[in-house]
């Protein structure tokens, strides 16, 4: 059974140095986190598994890594700077500011039903009609919010509310020595604008024709309002971004094979079908660029269903939009005019010998939102035959920030400690990830930490490997292996060992 609750995730991450907050010993910097010793290795092996899934075991794809700082036209023709924001209100009592669709799904529902009626709306349950209608009149939302009686979580009594108004989540930045009107930058707030501007240095390097795809691993920013529940909304985090780009009227079956191709990627992680929703995203709610987009919603401990990856049909929008005076196109999308890029996007179609403008089909996950999926479906709980409890982390071996650990039996016999470091060494040598000698000297307290971080074998050696006793003598050169899942023991010989764990491992 996954993690019942987000607090015994944020506890373990904790304890056993997975996540820790950022800027931490100045008191935090909110919405910022560091990975730890085995955050990171966890966070590495779930980004490696959809590289491979994604590029090295597709024949249609190429993988990139572009700037995160960029230039602000990019963020201009993208459509950002005019559309990437989000509907806040101040309270003017705690000078706090709130998303006012967090703020309103916060409150009771005789509360929504009285905004909904001075609204003029007929339903309280729809929180984006709500919003949309108070963000084309503030003015009126400001008397609503405040005659509603909309409560202040940090006071628990009605707020003190300004007019909502937008408030746009792009981090920007100077470049260079001077800080004036035109020297600005952005950090992109999605790793997707990196492979747009690139589309036509990748397409004349690899002379690929449609369909392919551009995979991107990266970091994204966003100023959110409300940053919260520990790694699930963050200001800076990390993107797996395909941008695939096809005929325009062959995006829709795109859509959908892409859909069923990342909820099968989901599952060989550890993230089951049943514990994922598909939200076919409603008009009103979709991103500027969007056409239709299946949000792939998984089942948070605290939380319930939320949002872990969105899969956009973006059409033409993106490579119109960067694309040098449209005029001449056949665009469906509606575009910024552009005389600012230096760039055609198009793809020629020998078929036709016509310039096309490809669509594209964006599934687009959050590394951080997956590495909390996988640890809280691999969280365990289980009752022992003594009674007591133990917490496992059974999460896929290629996953495990640690693959296993080799443990002398006692720290002080230099003769254990020499071949378990022997052992460790060969088995690092097979590039498997981390091997880490466990020289603690408590074998059962050993065993527990490696529960709780998920490493899938423990390797003992102990007086039995040096067959030093005459009773000995057969477990000579063999070692203990114990299995994280089954708490089950092998005896195996140390040249059989590392066959017998990689066809475990990685069978
Ligand atoms: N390029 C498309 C795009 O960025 P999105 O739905 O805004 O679409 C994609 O983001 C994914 O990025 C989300 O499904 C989520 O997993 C992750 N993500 C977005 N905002 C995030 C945040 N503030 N903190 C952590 N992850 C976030």
């Amino acid at each position: 059974m996954p993690a019942q609750t987000m607090e015994e995730l944020v506890s373990l991450c904790k304890r056993r140095g997975f996540i820790f907050q950022g800027s931490e010993i100045y008191g935090g910097l909110q919405g910022t986190y560091d990975y730890g010793p085995l955050g990171v290795e966890l966070k590495k092996n779930l980004k490696e598994a959809w590289w491979k899934a994604n590029v090295y075991e597709r024949d249609d794809m190429e993988g990139l890594d572009a700037s995160v700082l960029m230039h602000r036209l990019v963020l201009r023709h993208s459509g950002h700077e005019s559309t990437f924001s989000d509907p806040m209100v101040d309270s003017r009592e705690t000078n706090k500011r709130y998303r006012l669709d967090h703020l309103l799904k916060e409150q009771t529902l005789l509360v929504r039903q009285n905004i909904a009626t001075m609204m003029r709306l007929d339903n309280a349950e729809d929180i984006t009609a709500i919003v949309s209608a108070m963000m084309e009149h503030p003015d009126k939302a400001q008397v609503v919010l405040v005659g509603a009686q909309v409560i202040e979580a940090e006071t628990g009594k009605p707020g003190a509310w300004t007019a909502p108004r937008p408030f746009n989540m792009m981090f920007r930045t100077t470049v260079g020595p001077v800080a004036d009107l035109e020297s600005y930058a952005y950090l992109r707030p999605e790793t997707a604008q990196g492979i747009f501007v690139n589309f036509k240095n990748v397409l004349d390097n690899t002379s690929r024709r449609l369909p392919f795809g551009i995979a991107q691993i990266g970091k994204a920013f966003r100023n959110e309002i409300t940053p919260r529940n520990f790694i699930f909304r963050v200001r800076e985090f990390e993107q797996m971004e395909i941008e695939f780009f096809v005929r325009p009227g062959e995006d829709e079956a795109w859509h959908e094979k892409w859909l069923e191709a990342r909820l099968a990627w989901w599952d060989s992680v550890g993230i089951p079908r049943h514990q994922i929703e598909i939200l076919d995203v409603p008009k009103a709610d979709l991103a500027h660029y969007s056409k239709r987009t299946y949000d792939l919603m998984y089942n948070y401990p605290s939380l319930g269903f939320e949002e872990i990856e969105g899969i956009a049909n973006r059409t033409d929008y993106d490579l119109g939009s960067h694309t040098r005076s449209q005029g001449d196109m056949n665009l469906s999308a509606t575009v910024l005019p552009n005389e600012d890029s230096t760039q055609k996007l198009t793809v020629l179609e020998q078929t036709s010998n016509t310039h096309i403008v490809p669509y594209v089909i964006e599934p687009s996950a959050g590394v951080d939102r997956a590495v909390l999926a996988v640890l809280s479906e691999a969280y365990t709980v289980e009752t022992l035959e003594n009674g007591n409890e133990r917490i496992v982390l059974k999460l896929r071996p290629h996953l495990s920030p640690i693959k296993v650990a080799v443990i002398p039996l006692a720290r002080n016999k230099p003769e254990l400690v020499e071949t378990a470091r022997k052992i460790k060494q060969d088995l690092q040598k097979l590039a498997w990830g981390r091997i880490l000698l466990e020289d603690s000297g408590n074998v059962g307290k050993a065993y527990r930490r490696h529960d709780e971080v998920g490493t899938p074998f423990c390797v003992t050696v102990d007086y039995g490997t040096l067959g030093g006793e005459a009773e000995n003598a057969d477990l000579k050169d063999t070692v203990t292996v114990r299995n994280r899942d089954s708490m089950l023991q092998d005896r195996v010989a140390i040249t059989d060992l590392a066959e017998y764990l990689r066809s475990r491992l990685f069978g």
